[in-house]
């Protein structure tokens, strides 16, 4: 669906009339979890075909009003991004690559027929919320203020086609570890299920695509492991990504490597990031197809040394042990490997401010 061109829009503010206490605020500040708080506002926008974008608001954050016949209940035209915010050291912030997020929130407005947003406005949405609710970054090591825009069909129309009206929304949470167990390294479990087909909308990051990851990630925690893995649709061979985040693999030859982006997978900024950071450290790195089979036997004879995970949310995550029906195999020494460290720290220093930023990643805000 067509983008109107970006409109001059000026956001309304509305302060929220009871904002969390002190204490309530630093209580969760010291203690932030992942996706549980969120901070005193939200951003609201809105589009039709008559109007375009309009009604751009900064609204006291709390439940809000949907027609029972929206187009989101029904069909799931429903798409997000999730990106942080950083206090630098200087006390200042800084948004990470937020460009990249719009464009790939158009790419997935595109393949659920939604209407774009100009990515500036995106932008700014975000930045605005940050800015209203500077008061609510983590004190906790390691935290950060994550942000998700979001958008739904919101015309109340029950043909099937694709809605005349949606809303464009960003919300703010305190963030620390997205893994609850605090694990050194994580634990996934292989799923029978198939999240995305050749064709279908594997790489575009609607809700959709999550909610068919439910039943195998309630599987994969019902047997004790962190996150769930899916294979390929086609030959169920092909390691594709896990539940929320890609994968890469370490070999002794000091070569790393990643699934392709084959359409059924989510481009990662975070991904896209480690490519790039990776090559700089002088490690060849292969997007190619790779398969459980040879991962279990390169696992065994020590050709391959790390995995790990990575994503806004895990940041670099390492896999520890990895299992399915024919029973387990661990990688490495089953904790984080000096590469994945490694590639954190470059990834993170980069994202707090404390190394340069050489390649106009960071936004300062
Ligand atoms: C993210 O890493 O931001 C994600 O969107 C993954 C998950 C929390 C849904």
């Amino acid at each position: 669906m067509a983008t109107t061109a970006a409109p001059a829009l000026r956001f309304t503010r509305v302060p929220h009339p009871a904002p969390a206490t002190a204490q309530v605020r630093a209580e969760v500040l010291a203690n932030p979890g992942f996706g549980t708080k969120f901070s005193d506002h939200m951003v609201s926008i809105e589009w039709t075909e008559a109007e375009g974008w309009h009604k751009a608001e900064i609204l006291p954050y709390g439940p809000i009003a949907l027609d029972p016949a929206a187009a989101v209940l029904h069909y799931a035209q429903e798409i997000f991004e999730g990106l942080k915010a950083y206090r630098l050291a200087d006390g200042g912030i800084a948004l990470f690559r937020p460009e990249a997020n719009a464009a790939r929130f158009n790419a997935s407005a595109r393949r659920l027929a939604m209407a774009e947003i100009p990515e500036d406005l995106f932008v700014q949405a975000v930045e605005q919320l940050v800015l209203t609710d500077a008061d609510w970054f983590p004190t906790v090591e390691g935290g950060s203020l994550y942000l998700r825009p979001f958008m739904f069909a919101s015309e109340a129309f029950l043909g099937v086609r694709p809605a005349k009206a949606y809303r464009f929304m960003v919300i703010a949470s305190p963030a620390g570890n997205y893994f609850k167990s605090g694990s050194p390294a994580v634990s996934i479990w292989v799923s029978d299920y198939t999240r995305a087909a050749p064709g279908g909308t594997g790489a575009a990051k609607c809700g959709g695509n999550y909610a068919a990851s439910l039943v195998p990630t309630a599987e994969a925690f019902a047997r004790g492991h962190d996150q769930v893995l899916f294979l390929d649709a086609a030959e169920h061979k092909w390691i594709e990504e896990l539940g929320g985040m890609n994968l890469f693999f370490a070999f002794d030859d000091g070569s790393i490597l990643t699934p392709p982006l084959s359409g059924t997978i989510l481009p990662g900024i975070t991904r896209e990031s480690l490519i790039a950071l990776a090559r700089e450290e002088g490690l060849t790195v292969r997007e190619e197809r790779y398969s459980l089979d040879q991962w279990r036997a390169d696992a065994a004879s020590g050709k391959l040394v790390e995995t790990f995970a990575c994503g806004t949310a895990a940041v670099v995550t390492p896999v520890g042990k990895v299992a399915d029906h024919n029973g387990e195999f661990v990688i490495g020494s089953g904790g984080p490997g000096q590469l994945t460290q490694k590639l954190r720290q470059r990834l993170v220093s980069i994202q707090r401010g404390e190394a340069e930023d050489t390649h106009g990643w960071v936004r300062k805000i």
